[in-house]
C-alpha cells in the first residue's frame, strides 16, 4: 500500500448538530489512545454541512481530518442553496465526497455534474475529492459492470486539469451493498478485489504515473473492516451507518488497532 489506509466516515444526514458534536467529541479520546500518538490510518470525518465548522473545531490539533459530503462546481455566485469548494476549505475541510450514489439517485446528479465538481475541488488548493463510483445489482447481473465503472471513472476525471490528476481517491461502492440503498449486505473481499483491480487497470491506462487510493464502501463495520483493508483489496474504507453511533465507531477503532 502506497499510503496509510484511509478511513472515511460519512455521517450523511443522520446526525443533527447537537448529536454530531457529541459524537465528534466522544471519538477523539478513544482514537488518540488507540493510536498512541502515531496513527496507522488516516481518518476523515464527513458531517453534514450545518455541523462542519463546529465539528472541525473539535478536530483541530487532532489527526482527524474534516470532509464534506458534497459541494458545488463554482466558487461563488448566484447558486441558491449551494456551497463552494473554497468555502469548504476556509472552514477547515481537506476532503470532499463527490458523486455519492445517494446524490446520483435522489438529486439526479449526472456524470457531467460530477465531472465539474471533481474539477472544481481539484483546483482548490488543499482540498482533495473522493470520487464515488459503483454499479447497481442489475448491471452486475447483466455482466456489464466493468464498462459501467470505467465510464463513471473516465467521466469523473475528464475535466480535472492534467497536473491535478494525482490528488484524488476513488471509492468503489456497489449500490446494493450500501445499507440505505439495497440489501445492506457487504460484498465479499474477492468481489471487491476483482473490481478494485479493474479500477487500477483503468487508471494505469489513463493516468500511468498517478498513485490513486482506491477504497471500498458499503455496509462496512467492525466485523468486516479488516477483510477489506488489505494491500490488493482496498486502500481504505468509506463507512456510513456504522460510523454514526459511538458504540459502533468505538468497535471499529478497537478492531483497527487490535495488535
Ligand atoms: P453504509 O454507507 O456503510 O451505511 O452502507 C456507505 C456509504 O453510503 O458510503
Amino acid at each position: 500500500m502506497i499510503h496509510k489506509p484511509l478511513i472515511i466516515a460519512n455521517w450523511k444526514m443522520k446526525l443533527p448538530p447537537k448529536e454530531a458534536l457529541i459524537l465528534a467529541r466522544s471519538i477523539v479520546p478513544p482514537l488518540k489512545s488507540a493510536s498512541t500518538g502515531h496513527s496507522r490510518y488516516s481518518f476523515v470525518i464527513c458531517p453534514s454541512f450545518e455541523s462542519l465548522a463546529a465539528v472541525g473545531t473539535i478536530f483541530k490539533k487532532t489527526p482527524i481530518a474534516l470532509g464534506a459530503q458534497d459541494c458545488f462546481w463554482e466558487q461563488g455566485g448566484a447558486y441558491t442553496g449551494e456551497v463552494s469548494p473554497s468555502t469548504l476549505k476556509k472552514i477547515g475541510c481537506s476532503h470532499v465526497i463527490i458523486g455519492h450514489s445517494e446524490r446520483r439517485r435522489y438529486c439526479a446528479e449526472s456524470d457531467e455534474m460530477i465531472a465539474k465538481k471533481m474539477a472544481a475541488v481539484s483546483e482548490t488548493p488543499g482540498l482533495e475529492p473522493i470520487l464515488c463510483i459503483g454499479e447497481s445489482l442489475g448491471i452486475r447481473k447483466k455482466g456489464t459492470y466493468r464498462a459501467y465503472i470505467q465510464k463513471q471513472l473516465d467521466a469523473g476525471i475528464a475535466l480535472i486539469p492534467r497536473s491535478k490528476r494525482t490528488q484524488f481517491t476513488v471509492a468503489y461502492e456497489p449500490l446494493w451493498a450500501i445499507s440505505t440503498m439495497g440489501t445492506g449486505l457487504p460484498i465479499t473481499p474477492d468481489h471487491c478485489e476483482e473490481v478494485t483491480q479493474w479500477i487500477r487497470t483503468c487508471l494505469r491506462h489513463t493516468l500511468p504515473n498517478a498513485r490513486i487510493r482506491i477504497i471500498y464502501g458499503g455496509s462496512v463495520d467492525a466485523e468486516n473492516i479488516m477483510s477489506f483493508i488489505m494491500p490488493d483489496i482496498s486502500d481504505g474504507v468509506l463507512i456510513g451507518g456504522a460510523s454514526t453511533t459511538l458504540r459502533s465507531f468505538k468497535n471499529i477503532i478497537t478492531t483497527l488497532y487490535k495488535p
